[in-house]
């Protein structure tokens, strides 16, 4: 699944945003390989995931929608969204879109009207309340933006307040109002009805709150077993009765999925949105973003909740996506970032699961130096959310095939070296590698759904088998910067070993390894292939 940011994939009418135009153009770069196309160098990806294009006055970039069925102008029109759906359909492509129902802009027409009286009809629709005798907010709930402080707003014409868990610009839906409910629920039936794939659902965990609007503990600690519900302000118990009718409503129709950002840091609660047949088909999971490079936490997490999950659920990994620093600068103490990054690849496209794979990632794209004067986003992420750098602005000009125009925020100063186009003609390149991921996920049954065991190898190097009954690969991570030898034979019963695949450019593959004693460079993980 490769997460597309419109706003920074490519631009079809020059005015330095991307579109819809635009990124219909680009198809091809990304569609699955083989018939009934040739098989022309593609990335590979089976599906796309769009952030929001709704109409929306951006004060978090999209995600304050203003109009939930229709597409904003910046981005083109409902009839360019249409065309996007069948000319992705007919590469092969998937198409899933977010839905934003936790909140709305405040300049939605609902939210307007909610905030004309406190007797209007819709005003139930938004969660209001009176402030403490002394003038304070009812609640100590914060918004999860750092910057915006408490998650009320006081609207003086009413004299009460509303709540918004991220901006004051974006009122939180109440969902204990069934109308609501079932106005979101016909959001989703619009765009089903278009032919979307699925959806991934924002902020899902927000859709269950306290109805009695409870403080939240003064230290919020992430709940462990036990303590389960410390926080009032999401991931309340009412959450699951919504995901539940909001799968039913996907499945209504056939083949549709979702995906849940489901920001919850524990991953026991983590599961509890996966209910087989009835949460959603995939869960985001941030535990895995907040670890350090290191193979013993990683290894934590991916066995830790491959433990806890039902069994045919299905894990969804990701490094990165547009609110997180990119891999390569993440994970860049001592400069070792860009090699860190190619581990990271060969981990993600080699674990059982759905990868996502944020755009720019598959070309080792760094974060991007945005100036104070250029900064838009409240909560720091303009530099991973640059555009996407196609071609080298030696040869097209400094829009780097992203624009014509004068791109919103900054181009990469790297996208010489760091473009689809000159990465695409180079083997060693980040593209290149990714390619050949994609390509053996593709062809590869136990990478794609074998089974997955890791073993002990020690503290710096993560080891892991996918195996079917007729196939098996063994996948060595190095997550240092020193050359290390491990022995694997021990947990490995075979006979032969060979190497499939090096995230050094400079080692071929084919050798045969002794499993005895593996030698991993710095910073290198191994695609090995047992027999
Ligand atoms: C999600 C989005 C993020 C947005 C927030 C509020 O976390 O990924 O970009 O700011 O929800 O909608």
């Amino acid at each position: 699944m490769y997460q597309i940011y419109p706003r920074s994939f490519a631009d079809g009418d020059g005015d330095g945003i991307g579109d819809l135009a635009g990124l219909v153009r680009r198809l091809d770069y990304l569609r699955p390989p083989g018939e009934p196309w040739p098989d022309t160098p593609t990335l590979g990806v089976d599906a796309i995931w769009l952030t929001p294009f709704y109409p929306s006055p951006l004060a978090d970039f999209g995600y304050d929608v203003a109009d939930y069925t229709d597409v904003d102008p910046t981005f083109g029109t409902l009839e360019d969204f249409k065309a996007l759906i069948e000319e992705a359909h007919r590469r092969s492509l998937r198409v899933i879109i977010d839905w934003v129902p936790s909140h709305t802009s405040t300049e939605h027409p609902w939210f307007r009207e909610a905030s004309s009286s406190r007797d209007n009809p819709k005003r139930d629709w938004y969660v209001w309340r009176d402030g403490k005798a002394d003038g304070a907010p009812p609640n100590n709930w914060m918004s999860a933006f750092a910057k915006v402080g408490p998650a009320w707003t006081f609207h003086e014409p009413t004299r009460q307040w509303y709540l918004h868990s991220y901006r004051p610009e974006q009122a939180d839906l109440n969902w204990e109002n069934p109308e609501v409910e079932r106005t979101m629920h016909d959001v989703l039936r619009f765009w089903l009805d278009l032919g979307v794939d699925g959806f991934r659902v924002d902020a899902i965990h927000r859709l269950g709150k306290d109805p009695a609007l409870r403080d939240n503990p003064e230290i919020i600690v992430v709940p462990t077993p036990g303590t389960a519900g410390r926080r009032y302000d999401e991931d309340r118990p009412n959450v699951h009765g919504r995901v539940r009718a909001i799968r039913k409503v996907i499945d209504e129709y056939p083949d549709r999925m979702l995906v849940g950002e489901t920001y919850v840091l524990d991953q026991r609660r983590l599961g509890a949105y996966l209910n087989p047949g009835e949460g959603v088909h995939l869960a985001h999971n941030f535990v895995f973003v907040h670890q350090p490079w290191s193979a013993a936490a990683i290894r934590g997490v991916v066995d830790g909740f491959e433990a806890l999950i039902a069994p045919g659920v299905w894990p969804a990994w990701f490094f990165s996506n547009h609110d997180h620093p990119r891999l390569a600068t993440r994970y860049d103490e001592g400069g070792q970032g860009a090699a860190r990054a190619r581990v990271a690849a060969l981990l993600l496209l080699t674990l059982r699961g759905t990868p996502f794979l944020y755009q720019g990632e598959e070309l080792g794209l760094p974060d991007t130096t945005v100036p104070p004067d250029a900064i838009v986003d409240v909560d720091g992420r303009d530099p991973a959310r640059t555009p996407l750098p196609w071609e080298p602005p030696s040869s097209v000009g400094p829009g780097a095939g992203f624009t014509t125009g004068n791109p919103w925020l900054p181009m990469t100063d790297q996208a010489e070296t760091i473009n689809v186009h000159s990465q695409a003609s180079d083997p060693r390149s980040m593209l290149s590698l990714y390619r050949r991921l994609l390509r053996l996920r593709l062809t590869m049954p136990a990478l794609r759904s074998g089974d997955y065991r890791s073993l002990d190898t020690g503290e710096t190097v993560y080891t892991y088998l996918r195996a079917t009954d007729d196939q098996r690969f063994l996948v060595a991570l190095n997550f240092t910067s020193a050359p290390v030898q491990v022995d694997a034979a021990a947990s490995v019963e075979g006979r032969s070993a060979r190497l499939e695949l090096s995230t050094d450019p400079d080692r071929e593959a084919g050798a045969e390894l002794h499993l005895s004693a593996l030698a991993l460079g710095p910073d290198e993980g191994l695609l090995i292939r047992l027999s």
